[in-house]
């Protein structure tokens, strides 16, 4: 009995000691940019930093994920999380004495967590990686300017550690956060030096972090409806994407510029042109939708592709260019078109409206009845 008791009394403990310590812990994002890894490396010694108190967390992620194969692991942090955290640290690379383009369109995504007050009153620290450091506190300075908007309480680095540090070699040192010029190759970048700044500022932010935890409101946004995903609208109207067709000459499949998505087709199904044919010579209109559907199912299995497998990342079909192997007489193009509209906007919703042109010609590539052109924008 009197073990049990002991027992019973003990887990009690353990229990309310669990709590405590959750209660105290701090979580802290370390939110970055980075193009080339020279960012990633400040924002693992700030992260260091922050976790040697042992009662905060640091969770390293990324605005969007970075084209450079040694980054595209790291999380991508989505808007509205950011009021979760008890502090953020942001890290960018220097773009013209700013903060880098990557940084400044996550910024542009928090207009609704700045009008609803949403990180009011929270800690944020910054660093960046720069090339030779040009205009390095101005791009600083500008990470503030945004944060100044937002109302967070920015935290500074002052001189801090810099007694210790090697002044025979540039350093990335300033008063507003650690940098590290990455083109002077003098020595390694970040030096040793920058990392040693970088961990003191993870540490002093944590500090910060812990004391200001719970004085500020945390509010997250409002839960939006959320968006039926592209697969499960496919799956609900058994709409089955075909397998790639391979290009037959000296062309890509798809091309992209910037967010623009280029995509051009014809009826082509399991390697053979589907009703192929010129329209009211040896095919009839039935025949002729029936392509165009074909065609437009394979722009869209070669969109999907295109956005590595996730459609979900389409914004917008921008516009469909329809042309149709015709007699000289025809005149209901349009009509045959709509099935490949159709057919986008049963998929994307009101992301698949868009303009649209039609026209016949004499005769098309491969026999083809019909060819489309499309382009979508994507994220
Ligand atoms: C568009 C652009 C503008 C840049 N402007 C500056 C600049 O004003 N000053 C500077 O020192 N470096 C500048 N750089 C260099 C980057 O800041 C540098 O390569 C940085 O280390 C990249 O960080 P990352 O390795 O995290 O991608 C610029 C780079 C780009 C692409």
């Amino acid at each position: 009995m009197k073990n049990w008791f002991a027992f019973l009394v003990a887990s009690l403990l353990l229990i309310s000691n669990t709590i405590m310590a959750q209660d105290n812990t701090a979580r802290v994002l370390v939110l970055i940019h980075s193009d080339h890894g020279g960012t990633y490396e400040l924002a693992k010694e700030i992260a260091k930093g922050i976790e040697s108190g042992k009662t905060v967390k640091a969770v390293i992620k990324q605005v969007r994920t970075s084209a450079d194969p040694k980054l595209k692991d790291i999380p991508v942090a989505t808007v509205d999380e950011l009021p979760t955290y008890d502090g953020i640290a942001f890290g960018s690379p220097v773009y013209f004495g700013n903060i880098s383009t990557g940084m400044s369109e996550f910024f542009s995504k928090t207009v609704d967590l700045w009008t609803n007050h949403s990180l009011e009153g929270m800690p944020a620290t910054v660093f960046m990686s720069a090339g030779s450091g040009a205009g390095k506190e101005l791009a600083l300075q500008s990470f503030w300017n945004s944060l100044a908007v937002h109302g967070m309480v920015l935290v500074s680095n002052g001189i801090r550690g810099n007694e210790n540090i090697d002044k025979n070699i540039p350093q990335g040192n300033s008063v507003l956060g650690i940098t590290s010029p990455a083109s002077l190759k003098n020595v390694e970048r970040p030096s040793k030096d920058e990392r040693y700044l970088a961990e003191l500022q993870g540490k002093n932010f944590a500090k910060v972090a812990l004391s200001l935890k719970g004085s500020f409101s945390k509010k997250t946004l409002a839960e939006k409806p959320k968006q039926k995903s592209i697969n499960d609208i496919l799956k609900e109207k058994n709409i089955v994407l075909p397998t790639l067709p391979k290009p037959v000459g000296n062309y890509e499949l798809f091309s992209r510029s910037g967010n623009l998505v280029f995509i051009n087709q014809v009826s082509l199904k399991d390697g053979k042109i589907l009703n192929p044919g010129k329209l009211g010579v040896n095919v009839n209109e039935e025949q002729v939708k029936e392509a165009t559907k074909q065609t437009m199912l394979n722009i869209i299995a070669i969109l999907k592709d295109a956005v590595g497998g996730d459609l979900n990342k389409v914004k917008k079909c921008v516009q469909l260019i329809g042309t149709f192997n015709t007699k000289d007489d025809y005149t209901q193009h349009a009509s045959l078109m709509n099935t490949a509209s159709d057919l986008t906007v049963e998929i994307f919703g009101e992301k698949g409206k868009h303009t649209r042109n039609t026209s016949g010609a004499y005769s098309l590539p491969v026999g083809s009845s019909v060819s489309i052109q499309a382009i979508f924008e994507v994220e």
